[in-house]
């Protein structure tokens, strides 16, 4: 079949569409149009591309993961090298630096050299060649000079355009940047290998790296990547601007995504204020950096100061502290949380990582420690990035000593010396000691006391694990019948902050059910399903009466859940704590239950919201979709029915296509309720 023009224009219109929309989601961070539209756009050129093979084109943005897994990477020889930076460790070598560039440069003034300053963001080089503004390939760095044809994994980012926007970019074009995984992928990624019992990865960069070294791009487009260009390679065919950081903007405005936090500062004072404002933000930018770079932004000036070796003369990287030393394990201890998990920790020789001494680092679970084969006298590196608490990343085999020992699980909680568990299938072990054992208490307590609950301000963890060493504080309603005269004869405390903290208590006493709930620490229930559960019954007598199917009616709550906390209030002992915290005068405001029509229009399906709506709250929506006898859900799994999306839905809704779950909008999800 012929396709007529019309055709032709209407699947080159939405190509076009749909560019300027990725141009606004991923370069700009600002989308105009809901994410159910631009699918709806997406879905509409696929039909068309199904229908008409001839209309497909390699450029067409439908076209990411096409590609059939590769045997072997073929080589790319870069045709300028890709450099590396000379870095600066201190203030000192950064001053030494910028005056060998004043010198050069003969310049007298600071105020006469500008400097472009960039994070350097922690991730994997690449080079991407548009010809025509079309991405024909895409490369890693390798030695600088051959790197690996990487191009079927590198139109699977979405962040990389397959097409430049506008009209003004050169006719070959080749792109440099950093390809990274932002942070919350990376854990998000880690926790669940660790769960499935799979490798972790060792740090953002490794996976980034890692994950562009795929021989199917299926694999690499699971992967949460992105990336930013920081440079352009061979230019021909067009005309650049005069300075670094114009050309920069300039890849921007062709739909090439760049780091916002680019400024152009004057000399070095201007490049120090940049490193500390940059430092000050480091651990809540949503990626990788692990320091800054300055380049001298004057092209002309670049060109003056030529390069040594590998690196040019006219650009440094200058390092913050470093998340990653090497340290030796001293020893393995079992720790005891809340719920009983028994966590392995490592004693360290204490090193200064991140910023601060660290000397214990989380060992995660035990399965983590056999397949990283931590063991004790061995030489490992130490992770602290940002505030995620340090972890042992890996072993250096080649430094393990002749005496090392291999770390087991103990058969009992080294607390309460109850037996330790595993369930099948998990990878925590538990200690089956419950509040009988002190490390429990002590974790329930803590939470208990904790801001989030029921936040008895000056009851801080010393304090609680003080008062339960000698054995003041069993249960949660212990705390409710302490008195001033015996706190202020414990360590460190006066009459004073005695007299505080009874007052702070007897504040706690008035809270809500939706903390009560979560104070009690049930598993499985963090705040916002207590809140759910709260809402949902209204009354604490009706949270106990709740069976397991009553409980599951509440939006969030799945088998898992209904059965802890049926299981919770099962026991005997719980109830007990509970009856006297209500008699030492703990009180919430209580309410009706929510009426569910369970015979209602959406009678059986189960709803997942995300992202911003046109007219409507999550909440409005939900309770329209409760009040027609629906569920809501807070995550997307096979037994969602529809995913209600609205503009910068993220994640909920990659995983819904993913699962094939019908989405629509607030629009159609209006229409289903007035059927
Ligand atoms: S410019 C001639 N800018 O650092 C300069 N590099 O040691 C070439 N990197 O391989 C690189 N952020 O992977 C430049 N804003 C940035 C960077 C950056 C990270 C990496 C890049 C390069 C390495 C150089």
């Amino acid at each position: 079949m012929s396709v007529s023009i019309a055709i032709r224009k209407k699947a080159e219109s939405l190509r076009e569409q749909i560019r300027h929309h990725n141009y606004r989601y991923h370069v700009l961070d600002d989308p105009e149009i809901p994410d159910a539209e631009y699918d709806r756009l997406m879905r509409e050129l696929l039909a068309l591309e199904a229908e008409y093979d001839e209309l497909v084109t390699h450029d067409s943005p439908t076209q990411r993961v096409g590609d059939a897994p590769i045997s072997a990477f073929g080589t790319v020889q870069h045709e300028l090298p890709m450099l590396s930076l000379a870095n600066a460790f201190s203030e000192d070598e950064l001053r030494e630096f910028h005056r060998r560039v004043m010198e050069r440069l003969e310049l007298e003034g600071d105020a006469e050299l500008s400097y472009a300053a960039e994070p350097k963001l922690d991730g994997a080089a690449v080079s991407l060649l548009y010809e025509d503004g079309v991405l024909v390939r895409g490369a890693t760095r390798g030695d600088g000079s051959t790197g690996e044809d990487i191009t079927h994994n590198i139109r699977t980012i979405e962040a990389i355009p397959l097409k430049l926007i506008g009209k003004s970019y050169p006719a070959r074009l080749e792109v440099r940047g950093e390809v990274f995984m932002p942070k919350a992928g990376f854990e998000a990624y880690n926790a669940r290998a660790r769960a499935a019992g799979e490798k972790t990865f060792v740090n953002p960069r490794n996976a980034a790296a890692g994950s562009l070294r795929q021989l199917d791009p299926k694999l690499t487009a699971e992967r949460p990547l992105d990336m930013y260009a920081y440079s352009v390679g061979k230019v021909e065919g067009g005309q650049l601007p005069a300075r670094h950081s114009e050309i920069v903007d300039r890849l921007r405005d062709w739909g090439i995504k760049v780091c916002p936090e680019r400024r152009v500062v004057l000399g070095v004072e201007g490049c120090l204020a940049f490193y500390k404002s940059i430092g000050e933000r480091r651990n809540a930018l949503s990626y990788e950096i692990d320091g800054v770079v300055y380049k001298v932004d004057s092209l002309q000036m670049q060109r003056e100061l030529g390069f040594v070796s590998r690196a040019p003369r006219w650009a440094i990287a200058h390092k913050f502290p470093a998340q990653e030393e090497l340290t030796v394990v001293e020893d393995v201890e079992f720790q005891v949380g809340r719920t009983g998990a028994v966590t392995p920790v490592a004693r360290l020789t204490p090193v200064f990582v991140g910023g601060v001494t660290v000397s214990n680092a989380t060992l995660h679970n035990i399965d983590e420690l056999h397949r990283k084969d931590v063991r004790i006298g061995d030489t490992v590196i130490v992770r602290r990035a940002g505030d995620v608490i340090p972890e042992v990343v890996s072993v250096i085999l080649d430094r393990r000593p002749k005496g090392s020992r291999r770390v087991q699980l103990p058969k009992t909680c080294p607390v309460c010396n109850s037996h330790i568990e595993r369930e099948d299938g998990e990878t925590v072990a538990r200690c089956t000691g419950g509040l009988f054992c002190a490390a429990q208490r002590t974790e329930a307590l803590k939470h208990f006391v904790s801001r989030r609950a029921l936040d008895i301000e000056g009851l801080g963890a010393k304090l609680v694990e003080q008062l339960v060493a000698i054995g003041r504080l069993k249960t949660p309603a212990d705390i409710f019948q302490l008195n001033a005269t015996e706190l202020s004869e414990l360590d460190r405390m006066g009459t004073k902050s005695a007299d505080n903290l009874i007052a702070s208590i007897n504040k706690s006493k008035s809270t809500t059910l939706a903390r009560f709930l979560f104070a009690l620490g049930i598993r499985e229930v963090g705040e916002a399903t207590a809140a759910s559960v709260a809402s949902h019954f209204g009354r604490l007598a009706n949270v106990i009466a709740a069976t397991e199917e009553d409980l599951q009616r509440v939006p969030d709550v799945g088998p898992v859940v209904a059965a802890r906390v049926r299981a919770f209030f099962a026991e005997e002992h719980n109830l007990e704590v509970i009856a006297r915290m209500q008699e030492y005068g703990v009180v919430w405001q209580e309410s009706d239950p929510k009426v569910v029509a369970e015979d209602g229009i959406l009678g059986g399906k189960t709803f997942v919201i995300t992202g911003t709506l046109p007219t409507m709250t999550r909440d409005a929506a939900k309770d329209l979709i409760q009040a027609a006898g629906g569920k809501v859900a807070g995550s997307v799994s096979s037994k969602t029915d529809y995913l209600v999306a609205g503009e910068k839905a993220g994640s909920k809704l990659a995983k819904a296509e993913k699962l094939n779950v019908d989405i629509i909008d607030e629009a159609d999800l209006l229409k289903l309720v007035s059927r």
